[in-house]
């Protein structure tokens, strides 16, 4: 049986494109059939509406009705039985209940070599700003279980990055998704395979 999948994502979503052209493919014992958004204009959301998968949007306007929100998505995750969550460029901090319910079965891709740069604060751009602060010679990206604390959970996949002396953000950061793309496949490959 494949697994059913729901992705969550806020921007771009080429991380979910790069899962999604696997399922599709039939190279990943999976099916992705919801993706969240937390973002109504995330260009993830007309990805999926072309491949006719089911979008959520996450109303977090009204701040006092985030934990209803998010109560409205794990019910419409159990009518879907949902095997496993991907964060594909999930930038928001998901609630404890949520988190436990999911736990071992949700897994985020993160753009630094863990635990270098990550935690609270370390998101998008910073990452790569930091990495090149510090005068790193080498970054890459991450793909963990998602527990309590924020990128602390069991890491499943690396992959390292070379950093350059002219590097700028913009260059570090489009090197290391190329390396996202290929690690969050094979790692959504090896948790749909066990
Ligand atoms: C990726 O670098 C991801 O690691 C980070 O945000 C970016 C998302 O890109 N958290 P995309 O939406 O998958 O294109």
């Amino acid at each position: 049986m494949k697994k059913r999948i729901a992705v969550f994502v806020s921007g771009t979503g080429s991380n979910f494109k790069a899962i999604l052209e696997k399922t599709e493919a039939g190279d990943i014992n999976a099916e992705i059939v919801l993706v969240v958004s937390s973002n109504p204009t995330a260009g993830a959301l007309s990805i999926a509406e072309n491949s006719q998968i089911k979008t959520h949007v996450i109303n977090f306007k009204d701040k006092s009705k985030i934990n209803s929100e998010y109560v409205i998505v794990s019910d419409l995750l159990t009518v879907l039985n949902i095997d496993y969550i991907v964060l594909a460029g999930y930038i928001k901090i998901l609630p404890a209940f949520f988190v436990k319910k999911y736990l071992g079965r949700m897994i985020n891709i993160h753009p630094s070599l863990i635990p270098k740069f990550s935690g609270v604060g370390y998101y998008g751009h910073k990452v790569h700003e930091s990495v090149l602060a510090a005068r790193e010679n080498e970054s890459g990206c991450t793909v963990h279980f998602v527990d309590e604390g924020v990128d602390t959970g069991e890491i499943i996949m690396q992959a390292i990055v070379p950093v350059f002396g002219d590097d700028t953000p913009d260059t570090l950061a489009a090197r290391v998704l190329i390396e996202e793309h290929k690690i969050l496949p094979l790692a959504l490959k090896k948790l749909c395979a066990d």
